[in-house]
């Protein structure tokens, strides 16, 4: 517990509550800057997500991701072959209601103890087809920083295997030395990092591969 968190139990008889999961995710990205963190959400909360992502998707909603704007389609291919669907947290279905309650709950705590200063946020649903990949990038658009934390959440089915590829790699800077971190997108798991200082990649995909990514940002 930090000074203000004991000052506000004191004068506004708010007692704070320490969730270990949280600590281990603000602690992780205090000293590398990403945090992997297994089981974030329950199966069946993975299990409806799915469903809806599935639903949407049939009901072919989903469009092709770009990169910026005004960009040649054949270029945008070649970078990226995700497709994505932006969720409206006002028009939730059930799984997004659990999806948004579990994100909500987190930003209310980073806010809370780490001053974090999160006053907006993004999620889209993505599905990578057989062959598809995301190359190297940083999530941040040049002049517009808001984004801090990128979220990746997978959603594929419990057999997922390494074979079935779509690894995430985080390009790690140890003392100017690079190091990937190879990052296998099982259900249930969150991947949390800094939007702003880590490059990352998705390897191409053997099987279709999904996800909910968004991102935390400041004003
Ligand atoms: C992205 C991204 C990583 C992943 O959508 O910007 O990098 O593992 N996604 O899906
Ligand atoms: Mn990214």
């Amino acid at each position: 517990m930090n000074d203000i968190q004991e000052v506000r139990e004191l004068f506004e008889g708010i007692p704070f509550v320490e969730n270990p999961v949280y600590e281990r995710i603000i602690s992780d990205i205090g000293i590398q800057n990403y945090s992997i963190i297994d089981d974030f959400f329950p199966s069946e909360t993975v299990s409806l997500l799915r469903q809806s992502l599935l639903y949407k998707h049939e009901e072919e909603r989903f469009k092709k991701a770009a990169i910026g704007n005004r960009v040649n389609e054949i270029i945008v291919k070649s970078i990226r072959g995700d497709q994505i669907l932006w969720i409206d947290e006002t028009l939730s279905n059930t799984a997004e209601r659990l999806f948004f309650e579990h994100i909500n709950d987190l930003v209310t705590y980073l806010n809370k103890t780490c001053f974090m200063g999160i006053l907006q946020k993004e999620f889209h649903y993505a599905l990578y087809p057989k062959g598809t990949f995301y190359k190297r990038h940083i999530d941040t658009f040049q002049n517009d920083d808001r984004r801090k934390l990128s979220i990746v959440c997978y959603l594929n089915t419990e057999d997922w295997k390494p074979e079935n590829g779509g690894e995430l790699v985080l390009y790690l800077n140890d003392e100017g030395q690079e190091t990937a971190r190879v990052i296998y997108p099982f259900p249930g798991r969150i991947v949390i990092f800094e939007s702003q200082i880590i490059e990352h990649e998705v390897k191409p995909v053997e099987t279709e591969r999904l996800s909910i990514t968004g991102w935390l940002k400041t004003r």
